[in-house]
């Protein structure tokens, strides 16, 4: 047990230090067990949690391996991308990601489930007795009209950004680029680099895969609409 307690903690540490993540504050991840986010029902056999997404040894090696030693094959793309006449930040094709763009795979990586389909082919590592098909869905998001239809995501959200919107609040930028809620908390933005001053807006500001608390996995309640207006509010 003791040994089982210190894999998982280097293993949450090594995680924590990948860099892509940048963002600190997502809490304990034990409240993924039992939210839709737990596939163990889905795939007979499966007793590991994490594994779905995330597994400690890779036995491969791909020449663009996505960041948080994640387990799900990424999806090729591409996806179309938002666009309107008043948009004044620029969405990229999540699908584009490299360790370049790191930031993109925060959006990605959603997509690699959420276009529709999850089977036991989804996955690099089937170590823990993943077996069958997946028996559930993933609502779709990323399907026959890509991302054209939904909130633009994959774009820099920078002071800048909000002055020119005219609507928006101001992020802080530097060291934590963030979006400090209206109440306690803060909503993350993502770096493509570590030395980027300014944050990309991501699937993962407004969800956190852990913590299905607020339903539909939101990071913060979006009764009131409050969730929108702690970012389209001033
Ligand atoms: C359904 C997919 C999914 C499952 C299951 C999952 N994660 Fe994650 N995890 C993600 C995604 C996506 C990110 C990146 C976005 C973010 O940081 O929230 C992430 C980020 C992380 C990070 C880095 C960011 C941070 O908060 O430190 C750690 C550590 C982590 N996960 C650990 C775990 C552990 C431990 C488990 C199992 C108890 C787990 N995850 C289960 C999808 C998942
Ligand atoms: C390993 C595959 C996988 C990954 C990766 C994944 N999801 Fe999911 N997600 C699922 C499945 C499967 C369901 C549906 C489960 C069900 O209906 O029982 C789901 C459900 C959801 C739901 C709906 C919950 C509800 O109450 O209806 C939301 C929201 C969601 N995911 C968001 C995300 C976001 C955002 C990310 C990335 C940060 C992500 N997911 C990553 C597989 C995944
Ligand atoms: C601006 C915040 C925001 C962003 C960015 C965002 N979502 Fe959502 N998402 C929401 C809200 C709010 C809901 C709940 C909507 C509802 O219940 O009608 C939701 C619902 C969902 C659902 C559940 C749909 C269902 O039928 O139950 C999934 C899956 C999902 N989002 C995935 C994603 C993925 C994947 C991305 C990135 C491509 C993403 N979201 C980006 C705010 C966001
Ligand atoms: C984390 C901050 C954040 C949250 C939360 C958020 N938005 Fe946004 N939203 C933005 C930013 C930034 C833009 C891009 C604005 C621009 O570039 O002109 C945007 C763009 C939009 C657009 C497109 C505007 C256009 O000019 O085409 C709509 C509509 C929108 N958001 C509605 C919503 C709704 C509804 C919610 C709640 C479900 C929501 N947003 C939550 C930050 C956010």
């Amino acid at each position: 047990m003791l040994v089982r307690k210190i894999m998982l903690l280097v293993f949450v540490l090594t995680l924590g230090v990948y860099g892509y993540g940048q963002f600190v504050g997502d809490g304990g991840k034990q409240t993924v067990l039992g939210t839709d986010h737990d596939l163990r029902g889905e795939f007979s056999g499966a007793t590991a949690v994490c594994d779905f997404c995330h597994v400690p040894h890779k036995f491969n090696s791909l020449t663009n391996q996505p960041p948080l030693l994640w387990n799900v094959q990424v999806k090729p793309g591409p996806y179309s991308v938002y666009s309107s006449a008043s948009l004044n930040g620029v969405a990229r094709d999540p699908s584009t990601a490299t360790s370049a763009t790191g930031a993109a795979f925060m959006s990605l990586l959603c997509l690699s489930c959420h276009d529709g389909t999850i089977t036991q082919a989804s996955f690099y590592q089937t170590t823990s007795g993943m077996g069958g098909a997946g028996s559930t869905t993933p609502p779709n998001v990323g399907g026959t009209s890509g991302l054209s239809n939904d909130h633009p995501v994959d774009f820099t959200y920078s002071a800048a950004l909000a002055s020119a919107d005219g609507g928006l609040r101001t992020p802080t930028e530097g060291a934590a680029v963030r979006i400090p809620y209206v109440g306690t908390g803060n909503l993350p933005l993502y770096k493509d680099q570590s030395t980027d001053t300014s944050g990309r807006m991501e699937c993962a500001t407004c969800h956190n895969p852990h913590n299905d608390t607020n339903q539909k996995f939101m990071r913060m309640a979006n009764s009131g609409s409050a969730l929108c207006l702690n970012c389209h509010g001033l």
